[in-house]
């Protein structure tokens, strides 16, 4: 299958395309106050961010940014009410059913990170469908952290390590940040240039631990319903603006 060709649509005249940030990771955050605010149960929040991704899942296609990484369901989040997580499982099932044609239309190349194996079967089967079919579209990364923990994912990654070294396949002198990466669940990705976190909260809640080292952080008091391409864009124009040092001096 040949690649479509990348044709950007829309790109606002502010921001410049070599300087789009590669990787876009987000914090989808505010579902609950959204619904909330409006007399709604918490539920209705999510239903309507699955809408908000899929439009900054485009908008990112458009724009010519090549990984979007969205924190779904984090390893805390299972100490939500019994009823919220049922509905978020069967949510992320039904919505991966109904979008996998679009997906395959786009060139989108899906990917879960996280500890899938506490997820229903169901939804895991769903899950490595999606991936499988879409494994070989030439268009943006996406990654939804399912299950995923910061520090979660870095010790499956040292238990992996930790074997090989056992196994005697690998030294621990061979051991450094390169190899450590692939080790992780977001292996073959560049780290996120820049992350996004919706209704104000100013932390990491951890997410991307490892990868965030050098991302510029970026968070709006929208909530994650309400986020949508004009906001991305203010993101963008901002991070834009950053003077990305790296720990060494401004050129
Ligand atoms: C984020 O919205 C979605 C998930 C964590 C699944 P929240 O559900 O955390 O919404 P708030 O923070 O309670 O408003
Ligand atoms: C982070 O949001 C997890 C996801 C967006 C999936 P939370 O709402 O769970 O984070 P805290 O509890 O406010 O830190
Ligand atoms: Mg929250």
């Amino acid at each position: 299958m040949t690649a479509k060709p990348t044709v950007l649509r829309d790109l606002p005249a502010d921001l410049q395309q070599e300087r789009l940030p590669k990787h876009v990771a987000v914090i989808m955050d505010g579902n609950g106050r959204w619904a909330k605010q409006r007399g709604l149960p918490r539920i209705m929040g999510h239903r309507r961010g699955v809408d908000t991704l899929k439009e900054l899942l485009r908008c990112c296609r458009d724009w010519g940014i090549g990984a979007l990484t969205a924190y779904a369901f984090s390893t805390e989040n299972w100490g939500r009410p019994l009823e919220e997580v049922d509905f978020l499982m069967t949510l992320f099932e039904r919505v991966l059913r109904q979008e996998l044609r679009e997906m395959m239309e786009e060139q989108v190349r899906i990917r879960f990170v996280g500890d899938l194996s506490r997820l229903p079967a169901s939804l895991r089967a769903e899950i490595e469908r999606s991936m499988a079919e879409t494994s070989q579209n030439q268009g943006i990364q996406f990654s939804v952290a399912t299950n995923y923990g910061g520090r979660q994912e870095i010790v499956q990654a040292c238990r992996a390590i930790a074997t090989q070294v056992e196994q005697g396949k690998l030294h621990s002198e061979d051991i450094d940040e390169a190899l450590f990466s692939q080790h992780l669940y977001t292996q073959g990705t560049v780290d996120p240039d820049l992350l996004i976190r919706t209704s104000g909260e100013m932390r990491i809640s951890n997410f991307l631990l490892w990868q965030m080292a050098y991302a510029e952080i970026y968070i709006t008091d929208t909530l994650w319903p309400d986020f949508d391409r004009a906001e991305f864009h203010r993101a963008l124009v901002d991070y834009q603006q950053r003077d990305r040092r790296f720990g060494r001096l401004s050129s």
